[in-house]
């Protein structure tokens, strides 16, 4: 059955009273993202959810624990009270109200999907995986958090049980990949924030956290064969006021994460499923490492961390014998903080003036036998040259290089995975050349752009306009391509770069709730896509953002897109 308007509408009833007098609402299996099939069981009573119900749990293993514990802790923050939890599962047929139960089966299923059978007496959520399980406990969740409209109107009804129609759910996702990017160079948030950041994934269904971690304007992650990254790169003096390129506040501003810090949110993310890819750019967007080792710059410096909102025109010097080595060190400290096969080595935005006018560069183009020709110059060839020393590293230590589309520029290197930025065309091209992608397009997913037209009371942001329809909007298969090179596209991002985003609420306004619109763009099956249901169950969703006090944009309902 297609979830149904009239069953959001018919969310929050108050119906009567459970054993203890407390108020009986009544809960919708309409979320986001929509599961791929509800069919509801006719004719049966429905699951009364209230403090007789347990969560109960099997294989009695430690991270099925932690999942109960995750349901129970979403459970008592909607509904103010909190329901046991007990290992094994021991159904005795003719017990009422056996409670919520958590099986992992053996199966050949895809790890994420899972199945969520409501009857009488028992909720059952089944997975051949935990992510399964996890994503099952997410839509039980958000089910229940369809109820918060009554206890936000009835603020006597402090606690109430929920009735939970029955109903049986299988879900899958569209996508394998569904990330959001976060950007900590431009301004940093600490790791409570990331965290929260990561809270956020996990209740819009989301497996990848992309953490832009190095930039021009600040290096944020500790090396420790390289402390100066930190010392020195993880700090400017100053930084350019709202869009004024002439100016600069002289506050110095710094931050940076440790690597027990970092293993602490890969952690963090590992228990909610989703696999933190860290990104650091090379050989562009380097000035702040270029501040603390001015040898490997064209120039040899003197360079300060970048204090305005831009790109370098001083990169790494490829003509430098020290240059991949300085990398392949970083990425090995890298590879050992982060477990994901995946690794994000940027790419993008890399100016070439430094290049061509450098010596030693230009000794290396001859040494490597580049030319310019109709499509690439030989500086473009040279970043290539270099990637695929990069990418090879990566490949032979077990890991794949994902790149912005400019690594695409002068050949792709034999392993790597496009971030198509610029557009779609890098992912159709990727595709086209038998390699993985990832869209993440500007005019649909980045989320630093104006959610609305009217920018008059909006926060200063960089640009463009993305409003949450837009979002919805996208179809990540482009119809250019064929089947066979539409299977290359694995998944779909948002990013949240950060230049004029200073604090973490801000963050969460330029997210929310436009992570909804690309949660299912991700989540899914096209035919199941339909604004005018996702913009009815939004609220629902917006109920869970108020409970954790999350920041979100208003623009849905009060400017909705206009025609451009
Ligand atoms: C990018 O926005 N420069 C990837
Ligand atoms: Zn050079």
């Amino acid at each position: 059955m297609k979830p149904s308007l009239l069953l959001a509408a018919s969310a929050a009833l108050l119906l009567s009273a459970c054993s203890d007098d407390r108020p009986i609402v009544e809960a919708s299996f309409d979320v986001i993202p929509c599961p791929q099939a509800i069919d509801t069981i006719p004719g049966r009573t429905d699951y009364i959810l209230d403090r007789n119900t347990v969560i109960r749990y099997t294989p009695e293993t430690s991270e099925m624990e932690r999942h109960a514990l995750f349901l129970q802790q979403y459970a008592e923050d909607i509904l103010g009270y909190r329901i046991p939890v007990k290992p094994g599962i021991a159904i005795k047929p003719s017990s009422k109200n056996n409670g919520i139960l958590l099986r992992l089966e053996k199966g050949d299923t895809q790890s994420e999907a899972y199945d969520l059978l409501v009857s009488t007496d028992q909720v059952w959520i089944t997975s051949t995986g935990t992510a399964g399980i996890f994503y099952g406990i997410q839509t039980l969740r958000k089910a229940l958090a369809t109820t918060s409209q009554l206890k936000a109107q009835d603020s006597g009804a402090q606690t109430y049980c929920v009735s939970l129609p029955t109903v049986h759910i299988t879900d899958a996702p569209r996508f394998a990949y569904r990330g959001m990017h976060l950007d900590v160079c431009r301004h940093f948030f600490p790791i409570d924030s990331v965290k929260t950041y990561i809270d956020m994934l996990a209740l819009h269904n989301m497996n990848t956290f992309h953490w832009h971690l190095t930039d021009d304007q600040g290096w944020r992650i500790e090396i420790k064969q390289y402390p100066e990254l930190t010392s020195i790169g993880s700090i400017r003096k100053g930084t350019m006021i709202a869009r004024d390129f002439s100016s600069n506040d002289s506050i110095p501003y710094s931050g940076y994460f440790t690597q027990e810090e970092a293993r602490e949110i890969v952690r963090y993310a590992a228990e909610r499923h989703i696999e933190v890819i860290p990104e650091i750019e090379m050989p562009g967007h380097m000035q702040g490492a270029l501040a603390a080792y001015p040898q490997l710059g064209c120039t040899g410096g003197p360079y300060d961390v970048i204090g305005w909102w831009g790109i370098s025109d001083d990169v790494l010097c490829m003509g430098n014998p020290e240059v991949v080595k300085f990398c392949t060190n970083i990425l090995d400290e890298i590879m050992d903080i982060f477990p994901s096969k995946y690794i994000h080595i940027g790419g993008d935005e890399c100016p070439k003036v430094r290049w061509e006018k450098c010596p030693k560069c230009q000794a290396k183009v001859r040494e490597l036998g580049l030319k310019k020709d109709k499509q690439f110059s030989a500086e473009q060839r040279l970043q290539s040259w270099f990637t695929r020393q990069i990418d090879d590293y990566l490949t032979a230590h077990g890991h794949t290089a994902i790149g912005w589309d400019e690594i695409l520029e002068g050949g792709i290197s034999d392993n790597a995975i496009v971030m198509s930025w610029r557009g779609t065309e890098g992912a159709i091209e990727a595709a086209r050349q038998g390699h993985h992608s990832i869209m993440v397009p500007t005019a649909y997913f980045y989320f630093d752009y104006y959610q609305r037209k009217n920018r008059e009371h909006e926060p200063l942001a960089i640009g463009g306009y993305v409003p949450i329809e837009k979002v919805y909007s996208f179809n990540p298969l482009p119809e250019v391509l064929t089947d066979e090179e539409k299977s290359y596209i694995w998944g779909v991002q948002a990013n949240i770069w950060t230049e004029y985003i200073h604090t973490f609420n801000h963050v969460q306004y330029m997210a929310l709730p436009r992570m909804a619109a690309l949660a299912e763009v991700q989540w899914c099956q096209p035919e199941q896509k339909d604004y005018s249901r996702f913009f009815g169950q939004l609220g629902h969703l917006t109920s869970i953002y108020d409970l954790y006090g999350w920041r979100w944009s208003r623009q849905a309902y009060e400017e909705p897109m206009t025609d451009e």
